[in-house]
């Protein structure tokens, strides 16, 4: 099928002004690989040349086809060609929902789309009845959105918050589970956790908590914004109670996109914090918690090319390469003794995310030159690199250069003197 044809939208029409290729031949991924994502990244991304970007755990890129779709989508909704009313926050997006579940691994009655992976957390957060002693039991590396409807229930209803502290580099897949699973106390209600931490990437192992959380009677909320897109996923398979994501970071949809999972039999004790009319109608099922009043549609439709997008490369293609990317990372970082590699050494706690640490070396020289030479990075002495589809070995290389001209150098003046 024609890229242009799959990633239409509506039945009406309007000209396209992003230019929409088709993939290249999947052959080629076979017998050059470096020149099949080449291709990909110079035919199906906008990104120039010269720019090196290494954030994608920020907010990942939208490509060609789901910049269409939305420029086709607005067109049309100003044309008025369709009779449907252009905005979604009333209505269920069945179809959508549908084929969204199914790509997760979920019932479409549990799925609901936000706005971003923080207001699927504040849902539940907000959500759930917890009463003053009730204690909610986190990571010690939960991003400020993971962490702060819980530290406001505290605030407002005296529920207790426990972080625990996740070690850095983690030393096995087990010592992760068993942190989290050992620290469930008498008190413990809810057990909230990111399943790829945002500091360092590390991957946690969900399944395993959850079940252990769940025969102790706990409440499992997943914090899934760098899982879906970047690492093989599939919702019914984590055992856990509600999951919130962000599709904008690795699914290739335009920013301002979330998806909630609420597994089925926890639908009905999760109150709607955002209401309108049908905020106590059960039987929409996830559907009630989109009830959020007049939102734009453009987005939701750039969401679905965006999965399209994905499916019709192969997310275990898209999954093979950024994880390759990623050890090729790993090794980089790894083989200059002036950095310190933060992710776990066993490749199944890093997917796509790698992160480095430079030993107490002077920075801002490093965010300035890298900002000079458009080599887009998170700035933070903590550095969380991300490789995507688009990432060239190059855009690797010329971040590594950099790094041995500032800090390699004063490594190697600070032991000279
Ligand atoms: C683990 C984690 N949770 C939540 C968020 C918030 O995501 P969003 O800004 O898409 O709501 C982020 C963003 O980086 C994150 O890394």
């Amino acid at each position: 099928m024609m890229a242009a044809a799959m990633f239409s939208v509506a039945a009406g029409k309007a000209d396209m002004k992003s230019d929409v290729k088709p993939l290249p031949d999947a052959r080629l991924r076979g017998t050059d690989p470096e020149r099949y994502w080449l291709k990909v990244r110079e035919e199906q991304f906008f990104l120039p040349k010269w720019r090196a970007f290494l954030n994608n755990g920020s907010l990942g890129v939208a490509p060609r086809p789901v910049v269409a779709a939305i420029e086709e989508y607005i067109e049309n909704a100003a044309a008025l060609v369709n009779d449907d009313y252009p905005r979604w926050g009333y209505e269920t997006l069945d179809e959508e929902r549908a084929e969204m579940a199914e790509f997760l691994g979920c019932k479409k009655d549990e799925l609901a789309f936000t706005h971003n992976a923080t207001e699927g957390i504040s849902t539940v957060a907000m959500g759930l009845d917890l009463k003053a002693g009730d204690e909610v039991l986190m990571t010690d590396r939960e991003h400020p959105s993971g962490k702060a409807g819980w530290q406001q229930r505290a605030q407002r209803h005296g529920i207790t918050v426990r972080e625990v502290k996740i070690p850095h580099p983690p030393k096995s897949v087990g010592q992760l589970a068993d942190l989290l699973v050992s620290a469930i106390g008498p008190r413990t209600k809810v057990l909230s956790f990111s399943g790829i931490l945002s500091p360092t990437g590390v991957i946690m192992p969900v399944r395993e908590i959850c079940a252990a959380a769940r025969a102790k009677g706990v409440i499992t909320f997943v914090d899934g914004a760098h899982m879906n897109g970047q690492i093989p996923l599939k919702l019914s398979d984590l055992g856990c109670d509600y999951y919130a994501g962000s599709p904008h970071k690795w699914m290739f949809a335009p920013a301002g996109c979330g998806i909630l999972y609420i597994r089925e039999e926890n639908l009905d004790r999760l109150w709607p914090s955002i209401v309108t009319g049908d905020w106590d109608k059960k039987e929409l099922k996830a559907a009630r918690f989109m009830k959020l009043g007049t939102n734009n549609r453009a987005t939701i439709v750039g969401m679905m090319a965006g999965l399209r997008f994905l499916k019709s490369i192969g997310p275990e293609n898209v999954y093979e390469r950024i994880h390759s990317l990623a050890k090729r990372n790993y090794a980089m970082a790894a083989s200059r003794p002036y950095l310190e590699v933060l992710s776990g050494e066993d490749d199944r706690l890093y997917g796509s995310l790698v992160t480095i640490g430079f030993r107490g070396a002077k920075l801002d020289d490093l965010w300035k030159k890298a900002r000079e030479r458009k080599i887009w990075v998170y700035g933070s002495p903590e550095l969380r690199l991300s490789t995507h589809i688009h990432t060239r070995v190059a855009d690797l290389e010329a971040f590594y250069a950099l790094v041995d001209e500032v800090v390699g150098v004063q490594a190697s003046k600070k032991s000279s003197n």
